[in-house]
């Protein structure tokens, strides 16, 4: 059998072979592959705040600057709080009202948005959906999601500096019977707008408002995105 053949590979004096360095070093004890894996940054966690360190961590170690939709700042008990906090209707003191979509920055001046914005498309007055909506804010219609999706994406590409980096929280939901994949919606709109994804990381979810339904046509969903866009190098998006 020619050394080549041979399993594991043996250090020999009558053939030529790259030894891998990583084939020399002891197999981590069990303890250790543990602990090894623990540390490791994951894309999913049912732990909001944790999500967020880790975003943080891997991607926005100075922090976020501006939150363009603030609302109650639950994002804000494990990582500071921005520089900037806006909301269309603030809920906090330390809010100031403002527009996501015309936001009172100038023009290629920040260096990290975090947007959360209502998630929510409901005519319900009675449904979960609409407890939702009173709490964090709803549209009408699709329509108007998308629109204020691509407003926004449009204002941060415009405030941000060249490789700015933008956190979106988004989520998939089922409207009228047919699913609708927002996630990847946003990721179109954030690359029409000047964006490349960095990364992307999934909130799960233990438990939701339990509403009532006769019949099912799809997986209720338990979990949202967070998106993590940055903007393109040029100033301008031509
Ligand atoms: C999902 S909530 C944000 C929750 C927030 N992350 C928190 O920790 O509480 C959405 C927020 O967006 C705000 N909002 C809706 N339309 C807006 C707009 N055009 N510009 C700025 N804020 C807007 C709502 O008032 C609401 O507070």
């Amino acid at each position: 059998m020619s050394c080549i053949e041979q399993s594991p590979p043996l250090l020999t004096t009558d053939c030529t072979r790259e030894v891998s360095i990583d084939w020399l070093q002891p197999t981590p004890s069990k303890a250790k592959q543990k602990k090894l894996f623990r540390q490791q940054i994951m894309s999913v966690s049912y732990d909001q705040n944790e999500l967020l360190q880790n975003i943080i961590e891997l991607h926005l170690p100075e922090g976020i600057q501006v939150d363009a939709t603030y609302g109650y700042g639950q994002f804000y008990t494990a990582i500071p709080r921005p520089e900037y906090c806006f909301d269309i209707a603030p809920k906090k003191p330390e809010a100031v009202v403002a527009d996501s979509r015309q936001l009172p920055l100038a023009a290629g001046t920040i260096r990290s948005i975090m947007f959360d914005p209502p998630f929510v498309v409901t005519n319900h007055k009675t449904s979960d959906e609409y407890v939702m909506g009173k709490k964090y804010g709803a549209y009408r219609t699709i329509t108007q999601l998308r629109e204020h999706y691509k407003a926004s994406l449009d204002e941060f590409a415009r405030v941000l500096r060249p490789y700015g980096m933008l956190v979106f929280k988004c989520q998939d939901f089922v409207h009228g019977r047919k699913n609708y994949f927002i996630h990847n919606e946003v990721l179109e709109l954030a690359k029409e707008a000047g964006f490349k994804p960095v990364d992307l990381f999934i909130l799960l979810a233990k438990n939701r408002f339990n509403g009532a339904v006769n019949f099912q046509n799809h997986a209720r969903k338990f979990h949202s995105y967070f998106w993590v866009f940055k903007r393109s190098g040029k100033k301008d998006q031509d």
